[in-house]
């Protein structure tokens, strides 16, 4: 089925002004389509079809946007809030008003978050039916031994209600602060502090480091970010 989009909605998608600006922009006549001069800014276009052009370039529409976002901490993993910063207001290049973070860090987490507007692929990473992977790289007070990895990988009862799937616990170095990464396949509120919590143990700093097959590219610093490439977009659907 042919996609319909209103010229003044795909002309704002694609960066060229806000809705307002754009409606001004097609009254001005500096908007063709199919080389025709179109003043009416409900006017449909049949996207990957109809030819856009403004002020003589070709606007071609990009339905998908995906980005890798290093979040910083005291960050919100949210669209939009009035007093904190978001993961969106980070992603300053996009235009989009249709961008959402895939799945929450918790505002004091660092680390990989995928940034996008398809909700298709976002549903198949959160999915629970779907296990995807999610590694985490944490830094815990407290010695953590061979037992938490041993009760990690039976499956952890954190609380009354929560009894965490199996998971994969590796010591990178014990003592007074052990570090660790810790693969889950759940994404449950606070889940990686409170597993922890359940062997009396408190994380101090946690870091996702991958999700499914898409890996933190290590060289982002907190707070940057970049566009997911093709090749890890495909291994990613
Ligand atoms: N687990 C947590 O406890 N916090 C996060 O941000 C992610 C996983």
């Amino acid at each position: 089925m042919k996609e319909l989009m209103r010229l003044d909605k795909y002309l704002a998608d694609m960066g060229v002004g806000t809705r307002s600006e754009v409606k001004v922009i097609i009254k001005k006549r500096r908007v063709q389509v199919n080389n025709e001069v179109v003043v009416d800014p409900n006017r449909k276009i049949i996207i990957g079809s109809d030819l856009v052009c403004f002020d003589g370039r070709d606007i071609t529409y990009v339905q998908y946007e995906y980005y890798m976002l290093n979040k910083p901490a005291g960050v919100l993993s949210a669209t939009e809030d009035k007093h904190t910063k978001t993961v969106i207001d980070l992603i300053t290049t996009s235009k989009r008003k249709d961008l959402f973070p895939v799945g929450r860090l918790d505002k004091d987490t660092e680390g990989l978050l995928l940034i996008t507007n398809d909700g298709d692929l976002a549903h198949s990473l959160l999915s629970p039916k779907k296990h995807v992977d999610k590694e985490y790289y944490a830094k815990v007070e407290g010695v953590v031994t061979n037992e938490d990895v041993e009760a990690f990988e039976k499956g952890l009862q954190v609380d009354e209600d929560f009894l965490a799937m199996p998971a994969k616990l590796n010591i990178l170095s014990q003592g007074e602060l052990s570090e660790i990464t810790l693969i889950i396949q759940e994404g449950k509120f606070h889940q990686v502090k409170r597993m922890f919590e359940a062997v009396g143990k408190k994380v101090v700093y946690l870091k996702r480091l991958s999700m499914g097959t898409l890996k933190l590219d290590e060289s982002l610093k907190p707070g940057e970010y970049r566009m997911v490439t093709d090749e890890e977009l495909v291994l990613l659907k």
